[in-house]
């Protein structure tokens, strides 16, 4: 196995945080969070990656509130879109290969089919919008890049939306109401991390745009009910419609990505997403 120098973009967040923790016994990685650099400064984050040299760089850092987008546009385009286009052109300019982590809000929602890499995405929310503007200054900037979609994440240590759903109902919460009418893929920070380590460990060079969402769909409401059952919650969840819970950003009615482009380079395919969430309720320390 070829060790490598990995630099990660908001290698504190969430994902960074699993990729660092699984990646450190192989690779030698460089965390480039907000404590360390910025990646909206190009000059500065320039600077900053021209001294690591690496040989890739996993681009996890965006502004990720969904709702908080709606309201701070500006932020959301400077970090997601433009933030994007300044680590694609550093990548290029120190000849490293980018991975961008990017999202199923990219689609609209409105097919009833999973939608593949190759469909065309139509994001209707500012955070999607943004994330997509960002996929584009990847294609234009970077002669080497792997664009990698992932959807309803949660990981060690959240904020997800099953952290909020432990914490309501071990703060005794009775009836917890959660939409039933929006289909997806939860997928795990742990399965992304083991992906993407494949991904680059393997013998092939992979370019181009691939979703890594978990196996398999649920709704919200049924993804609250598996992980109350798993954590052995008595929990009263009540099944409710997206206009019945409000919310500022327009989100996918069906969020479900097929993972076409593992499957046409005979790559194995992602973990049912019930088996991923089991393995996250066991281990996470609630
Ligand atoms: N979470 C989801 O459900 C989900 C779903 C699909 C796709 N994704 C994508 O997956 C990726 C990782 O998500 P996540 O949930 O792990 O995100 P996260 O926890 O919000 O981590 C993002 C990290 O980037 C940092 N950051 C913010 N501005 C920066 C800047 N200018 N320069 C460098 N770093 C900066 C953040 O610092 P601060 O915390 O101080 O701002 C944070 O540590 C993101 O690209 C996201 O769009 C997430």
């Amino acid at each position: 196995m070829n060790s490598k120098k990995i630099m990660i973009t908001g290698g504190r967040g969430m994902l960074g945080r699993q990729i660092t923790d699984d990646f450190k016994s192989e690779h030698t990685i460089y965390i480039a969070d907000i404590d360390d650099t910025d990646i909206t400064d190009l000059d500065r984050f320039h600077k900053f990656t021209k001294e690591i040299n690496p040989d890739i760089i996993i681009h996890a850092a965006a502004y990720t509130r969904v709702d908080g987008a709606e309201t701070e546009s500006d932020f959301a385009y400077k970090l997601n879109a433009l933030g994007s286009k300044n680590v694609a052109v550093v990548a290029e300019a120190v000849k490293a290969k980018i991975i961008y982590i990017s999202t199923d809000y990219v689609f609209d929602g409105v097919s009833s089919k999973p939608y593949n890499e190759y469909d065309t995405p139509n994001p209707t929310s500012v955070y999607g919008k943004s994330k997509y503007a960002g996929e584009v200054f990847v294609k234009e900037n970077s002669s080497d890049y792997l664009i990698t979609r992932i959807s309803w994440l949660y990981g060690l240590g959240g904020p997800s939306f099953l952290h909020t759903m432990n914490r309501l109902s071990v703060d005794g919460v009775n009836e917890l109401k959660v939409v039933n009418d929006q289909i997806g893929n939860p997928t795990s920070t742990i399965a992304v991390s083991r992906k993407l380590k494949s991904l680059i460990n393997s013998d092939i060079d992979l370019k181009g745009i691939f979703h890594l969402t978990c196996e398999g769909s649920t709704s919200w409401y049924d993804l609250a009910v598996a992980f109350f059952k798993l954590r052995g919650f008595d929990q009263k969840v009540t099944p409710c419609s997206s206009l019945e819970y409000k919310t500022s950003a327009k989100r996918p009615a069906n969020s479900q990505l097929d993972k076409m482009n593992l499957r046409l380079h005979n790559l194995e395919q992602m973990p049912n997403w019930q088996d991923a969430l089991k393995e996250f309720v066991d281990i996470e320390n609630w």
